[in-house]
């Protein structure tokens, strides 16, 4: 644990202990789910990993199976590492495991506060994800196609012959069109280079927050102590965060309601609510999280698409091989292809198995006590959903760490129908199931796809390609390639044609 966030444990040691003779007294009939063992008052904060939470998380699973329950200081961390229980409890018992974590340290001291996957489920959260439901839904995404595939096409140039980490194009890519179609041309011509990197920036912040343990979150009154306070460093990195994720609030909007004041129709989601005048609280916060959750998260499912290519040489030759004798290799590839692509389908689907994007999803919070399978599941536990161990579960998926898209095809597998739906795990569950899915996978899938279309995906200076049981991602909240570096090798006249017209 970060030594600063420890800073004022002795002044508050009084405290726990009474939390801790409280619990004692208080003791459930039920027995919690195993975990490490702990000692009093501290629990298992000995146990918990400083980070790398996902890789110690499936190691609990071997020893202490799919529910696993550990305690800091006195806040309860379940961790889940099967598809059913998961199931179990976030889709059939939502009421109880839809919450999200009441952290004081995102919300009030770092200005989180208006990011709805942050929210408590009630009116504005289902406000907000209304507007997702009907701007960012199945039947509505392909309305953004266009603008996809103009990034997709100035993708294609920007990386034409590049050696090297492809991040910044793919971020650049995604970054337009989340804030495009959210704020319009305008603002994402004059502030999208600068909104995405702030936007990287706060969220590296707010993840690297996640990760940690903070005691304010256990004693709340330490949320008063002035930043000048020796020691306050978690007051100062508060105030840091808020100066960003205010401004990820305010300013594009703003930007966008000057020019709509300037008489500006630059269509956007921003615009059409501008123009009808209703509640634009809330749709302000619909869009500026629309970027705030969907840029890095998509950057990684294409990325990490990529990687497994430039790994996985002949699965990205039958790729090529389908998309050619699709299209006659002259064109780029939309998210509207992608019915007509089985292989293509299937590598895209394995890819997210392969590598979760989000390896532990987004933290929920109970909002009552449960039992689960006679196990004691407490109010205001957090839940840690260990979405990539799922992806990679031996007990759904055969070979689960081999790379292998025939998995998808029928041709291949008579058992595909068993296999689960991928959106519904690596994307969440129920009622907080990740609303800009649809937008990521089709946006995700016409890069990636033109891409391959262009190029050859291949080590740089001509290296051999690395086995792939050595293959390394960050590992953070959102997942990608770690020090990933790859050549766009052109495979047909497409790109130049492109870069000539
Ligand atoms: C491949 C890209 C993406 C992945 C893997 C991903 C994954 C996730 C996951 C795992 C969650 C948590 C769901 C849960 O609690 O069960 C989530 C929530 C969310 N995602 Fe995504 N996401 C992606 C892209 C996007 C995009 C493009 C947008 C917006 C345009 C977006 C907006 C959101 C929002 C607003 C939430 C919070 C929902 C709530 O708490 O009600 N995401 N996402």
């Amino acid at each position: 644990m970060d030594s600063s966030t420890i800073v004022y444990s002795a002044t508050a040691l009084a405290v726990p202990v009474a939390l801790a003779l409280w619990s004692i007294s208080t003791k459930p009939s039920q027995p919690y789910p195993p975990g490490p063992k702990g000692y009093p008052i501290i629990g298992n904060i000995l146990d918990f990993p400083k980070d790398g939470w996902q890789r110690a998380f499936t190691a609990w699973q071997k020893d202490y199976g799919d529910i696993v329950y550990v305690n800091l200081m006195g806040t309860p961390f379940i961790i889940i590492n099967s598809l059913k229980i998961a199931e179990d409890l976030c889709n059939k018992r939502a009421a109880i495991y839809s919450n999200r974590q009441k952290s004081i340290m995102m919300k009030e001291l770092m200005g989180w506060g208006w990011n709805v996957g942050l929210m408590q489920p009630g009116p504005e959260h289902s406000a907000i994800r209304k507007i997702f439901r009907q701007n960012l839904g199945p039947l509505n995404v392909p309305v953004y196609d266009p603008l996809v595939m103009k990034e997709t096409e100035r993708l294609v140039k920007t990386l034409h012959k590049f050696e090297g980490d492809p991040f910044e194009a793919v971020v650049h890519a995604v970054g337009s069109v989340v804030i495009t179609l959210g704020y319009g041309e305008s603002v994402n011509k004059a502030h999208g280079a600068e909104l995405t990197e702030l936007n990287h920036k706060a969220l590296d912040l707010a993840i690297w927050v996640m990760t940690r343990l903070w005691l304010v979150e256990i004693f709340p009154s330490m949320r008063y102590i002035p930043a000048w306070v020796p020691g306050a460093t978690f007051k100062r990195i508060g105030a840091r965060a808020e100066g960003m994720s205010q401004r990820i609030y305010h300013w594009p909007w703003e930007e966008a309601r000057l020019r709509y004041e300037q008489g500006s129709d630059d269509p956007c989601i921003a615009l059409e609510h501008m123009k009808l005048g209703e509640e634009l609280g809330t749709a302000k916060k619909a869009v500026a999280v629309m970027y705030g959750a969907g840029v890095d998260t998509t950057t990684a499912v294409t990325l990490n698409f990529l990687y497994a290519m430039m790994l996985h040489p002949q699965a990205q030759k039958k790729i090529q091989a389908e998309i050619d004798q699709f299209t006659g290799g002259d064109r780029l590839l939309s998210g509207a292809d992608r019915s007509d692509l089985p292989y293509a389908d299937a590598a895209w689907k394995e890819s997210i198995r392969w590598h979760a994007p989000v390896p532990l999803g987004t933290p929920r919070c109970t909002s009552q006590s449960d039992v689960y399978d006679g196990m004691y599941i407490p109010k205001d536990a957090m839940l840690w959903l260990n979405v990539a161990l799922m992806l990679r579960d031996p007990r759904t998926f055969e070979s689960p760490e081999v790379f292998q898209p025939e998995r998808w095809l029928e041709s291949h597998n008579p058992l595909v129908s068993e296999l689960p739906d991928i959106q519904n795990i690596a994307f969440g569950f129920g009622t907080r199931i990740c609303p800009g899915r649809y937008l990521a996978e089709r946006a995700g899938f016409a890069f990636t796809m033109s891409l391959l279309a262009a190029y050859d995906i291949v080590p740089t200076g001509g290296a051999p390609v690395p086995d792939w049981r050595d293959a390394v991602w960050v590992e953070n909240l959102d997942s990608r390639p770690l020090d990933f570096k790859c050549a766009f090798v052109p495979r047909s006249h497409l790109a130049a044609h492109l870069l000539e017209h």
